[in-house]
């Protein structure tokens, strides 16, 4: 049975949560989220959120920063609102109740953190553990709204438009497409609902499980960007994939961050000898632009056999690390690792996309009604890299825009669209979950050796001809077998492994986070976004 809501908003990260509340004040919105409503990226972000805060800092400043950091391919619109706009979004956050960190020798005022690549101080942050305060402020802000409903464990399957409905029902097609809706698994029953709706926000994040070393926690598998891609929607920069230099390098602990802040306090990336080495890099050593600092990280370690490199705090006292960093330090601690008389061991893994669903200033995709917000979407903020804690504010200033843009156009929104139930066909449960398994793994484990840190053209051609094969597999055993959320999100996984290696075959150069040893210059024709989408569109 169809059924059906006024925005549905796939995913409660930031940008869903932020969006819904300002969609709220004028509609009612449902949230499906695949994993309780609580766990997204979001929820793990340390570092803060970048915005012009104090007095000796301007718009210019932080307009320039993320500009050098996006090496040529910034959009300037999408820069200049998003800079203009953090101020103004941040207090939205402390509205709903986020509490950011504040001076302890002037309680008045918020204490600002410094990132690499940031030429002032302008990261407001809680704690070390900013993004689960923000979480916690949203979720319990769109839990007291009553046009705010939040369905945990459904996880988003498809799109559906009106395209697909014509092609379905052999009719003829519209010449431009709009979103009607998405089919979801319910978790708990099994069963596929089938919810049409007048406007979609995909807000599902990033896809960093897509390689084997990753800082993400385990819903990030690019759900987003695959559905939208299946739908027809374009899909740009793909490519453009930000690995964080120091996540912690340690058997029991296989995606916990060492936030950039620490460098920012002045941590020293060391070798095992106790030799810096940045210095020999780049000037600005140990808060150079990320791509950097991973690219120094993953050719010591390789060049001289490392398993890792050392983050070295020592110049600060237990006490000034257990109060600026207290949840990184509480948890080295329970690890055994005490990083006031121990470095820090660190390696790169792979952290952010910059690319994803290509949308306007306002989120809307290439799919009317179709909207993406978030690390899901590519709105031109980031370009060819990501300046560090520019996306939580990019999450909030586009899930606004796109509230605003939803708002004016509901005038005009077709009348409540009627889905056709999930067809299973001749599907069966599947007794053999350890494809699953051997496929997720092989996927993550070439993305990781051929599509990584640096590129090169034949490592590239090799992972396309195994991303193929994969896809091949995953196709057959997609049709015969009932659906499953783990089925879900490997076919996902597959689809923006397909889109990263198609992307970086594309660009035969050397930019921000995409480098090939094959052309490891940049080079000016390839000032543009690497756009893709679905041939028969
Ligand atoms: P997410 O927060 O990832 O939320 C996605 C949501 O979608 C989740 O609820 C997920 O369950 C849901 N979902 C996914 N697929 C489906 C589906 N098929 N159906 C239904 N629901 C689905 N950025 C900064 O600016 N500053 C920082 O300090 C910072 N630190 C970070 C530290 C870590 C360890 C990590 C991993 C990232 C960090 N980032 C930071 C990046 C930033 O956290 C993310 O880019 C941002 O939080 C993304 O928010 P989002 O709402 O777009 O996605
Ligand atoms: C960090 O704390 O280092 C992460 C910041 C970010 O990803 O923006």
């Amino acid at each position: 049975m169809s059924e059906s809501t006024e925005v549905l908003v796939l995913g409660s990260g930031v940008a869903g949560l932020f969006f819904a509340l300002r969609a709220a004040e004028h509609r009612k919105v449902t949230i499906l989220t695949k994993s309780m409503r609580a766990e997204s990226n979001s929820r793990y972000a340390q570092g803060g959120i970048a915005a012009v805060w104090s007095e000796d800092d301007d718009y210019e400043h932080h307009i320039r920063d993320t500009l050098v950091a996006g090496a040529g391919l910034c959009r300037r619109e999408a820069v200049e609102q998003t800079v203009r706009r953090a101020p103004a979004r941040v207090q939205d956050l402390i509205r709903y109740g986020t509490q950011f960190t504040r001076r302890e020798e002037h309680p008045d005022q918020y204490d600002l953190h410094r990132e690499g690549g940031h030429s002032h101080r302008r990261i407001l942050h809680a704690d070390d553990l900013t993004g689960a305060e923000m979480v916690r402020a949203l979720i319990a802000a769109c839990e007291a709204n009553p046009n705010i409903r939040i369905l945990d464990h459904h996880t988003a399957i498809d799109l559906v438009t009106e395209k697909w409905l014509a092609r379905r029902n052999n009719e003829i097609p519209p010449e431009r497409d709009r979103v009607i809706g998405a089919y979801a698994l319910d978790q708990k029953s099994g069963e596929v609902r089938a919810i049409g709706a007048k406007v979609v926000v995909l807000a599902t994040g990033g896809a960093g499980k897509v390689y084997l070393y990753t800082t993400n926690p385990d819903i990030a598998t690019g759900d987003g960007m695959a559905m939208a891609w299946r739908a027809g929607a374009r899909v740009a920069n793909m490519e453009f994939v930000q690995f964080h230099p120091t996540c912690l390098y340690h058997p029991q602990e296989k995606s916990f961050l060492i936030s950039e802040a620490l460098r920012g306090e002045g941590g020293k990336l060391v070798l095992p000898s106790g030799a810096r080495f940045m210095d020999s890099y780049d000037a600005r050593a140990e808060l150079a632009p990320r791509d950097v600092v991973a690219r120094a990280i993953d050719n010591e370690i390789k060049r001289r056999g490392l398993s890792c490199v050392y983050l070295d705090m020592r110049h600060l006292s237990a006490k000034e690390l257990e109060t600026k960093f207290p949840n990184i330090y509480g948890h080295l601690r329970s690890l055994d690792i005490d990083m006031a008389t121990q470095p820090i061991p660190v390696v790169p893994a792979a952290h952010y996309f910059c690319g994803g669903v290509q949308t306007d200033l306002q989120g809307e995709t290439s799919i009317l009604n179709l909207f993406a917000v978030g690390e899901t979407a590519c709105t031109g903020l980031h370009g060819a890299n990501r300046l560090a804690s520019n996306s939580l504010l990019e999450a909030i200033v586009f899930a606004d825009q796109a509230a605003h843009s939803v708002h004016e156009r509901f005038g005009n929104v077709a009348s409540d669209p009627s889905l056709p139930d999930w067809d299973h066909g001749s599907a069966v449960d599947s007794d053999e979950l350890v494809v699953i398994n051997q496929t997720w793994e092989e996927i993550r484990r070439f993305m990781w050796n051929y599509v990584g840190i640096v590129r090169t053209h034949r490592r590239l051609k090799r992972a396309q001809r195994r991303v193929e094969l994969v896809q091949d597999e995953i196709r057959k055993y997609y049709w015969d077998f009932r659906i499953t959320a783990d089925l879900i999100e490997l076919r996902n996984l597959a689809m923006v492994a397909e889109m990263v290696v198609t992307c970086a075959l594309q660009r035969r150069e050397s930019r921000g986070l995409h480098y090939t040893l094959d052309f490891p210059e940049s080079d000016p024709r390839f000032i543009h976004d690497t756009v893709i989408s679905r041939p028969d569109q």
